[in-house]
């Protein structure tokens, strides 16, 4: 078997450990895993769409919903899409509450094959997964395939800054180069911009920007539960109008 389909496999293993760490038995009594306030940026992204009259966007992975009632806002039409059952059993729970419901549709979505047509989706959000992922560049080709020319991926990479390397609370274990298993077992994999700028390069991809950001997160149950501070780097990649090579 290859190195990719090994790497494949285990990040089925940890998408199947998602699910379960959604699971009510592992949530301690708790309504949600991540806590409802949205991450900062989730307001950020739906403006940026709004503001391109995008029709159909995508929060991938949406995990228990706290950046759906945000990304509403952004288009008429919003995929939610995550491959946890659980979480998204969780997420419309949150969108309902949030009185988001109309136009948000709820869809089981593996990133490396979501299953959507070429160039139908006019914005995505996709926070907090590619550092968990051991293929990130062809979840990355994956989500570019499914944007339309012009559409816009917004996408986040912890750094090593992040609260994660220095928490007693995680015991992270070190498996490879600036990658770890967390206390639970999940894959968190941290970026800094040269080595982040070589990843998109690899898969044929630039980044129309890169930024660095810290925000703060309240406690999540049963996995880091006390507020914490991350930081990461935010990136957006747009889709080409035209082929490369191809005259304008
Ligand atoms: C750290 S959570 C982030 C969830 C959400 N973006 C947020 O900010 O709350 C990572 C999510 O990725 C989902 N996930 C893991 N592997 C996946 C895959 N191959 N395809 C789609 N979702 C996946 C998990 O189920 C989990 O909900």
């Amino acid at each position: 078997m290859s190195t990719e389909s090994l790497s494949r496999e285990a990040d089925a293993l940890q998408a199947r450990m998602w699910n379960g760490a959604y699971d009510s038995s592992a949530l301690e009594g708790q309504a949600n895993l991540w806590g409802d306030p949205p991450v900062p940026y989730a307001q950020v992204a739906a403006e940026l769409f709004a503001a391109a009259d995008a029709a159909v966007i995508m929060d991938l992975p949406c995990g228990d919903g706290r950046n759906l009632p945000p990304l509403a806002a952004g288009a008429p039409i919003l995929l939610a899409g995550d491959s946890s059952h659980n979480a998204m059993a969780i997420a419309r729970s949150v969108v309902e509450r949030a009185g988001v419901q109309r136009g948000v549709v709820f869809r089981e979505t593996d990133v490396y094959a979501t299953g959507l047509l070429d160039d139908s989706i006019d914005g995505i959000f996709c926070w907090d997964l590619l550092g968990h992922l051991a293929e990130p560049a062809d979840a990355l080709t994956e989500l570019i395939r499914t944007l339309r020319p012009g559409g816009c991926l917004i996408a986040n990479m912890w750094t090593m800054n992040d609260c994660q390397i220095a928490d007693d609370w995680a015991k992270m274990t070190e498996v490879g180069h600036r990658a770890y298993l967390d206390h639970a077992g999940f894959y968190c994999k941290f970026y800094d911009e040269q080595e982040l700028v070589e990843l998109l390069a690899g898969a044929g991809m630039q980044a129309e920007s890169i930024e660095t950001a810290r925000w703060w997160e309240p406690p999540h149950a049963n996995y880091r539960p006390y507020v914490h501070e991350h930081e990461c780097l935010i990136f957006r990649i747009r889709k080409a109008t035209q082929p490369p090579n191809q005259p304008a």
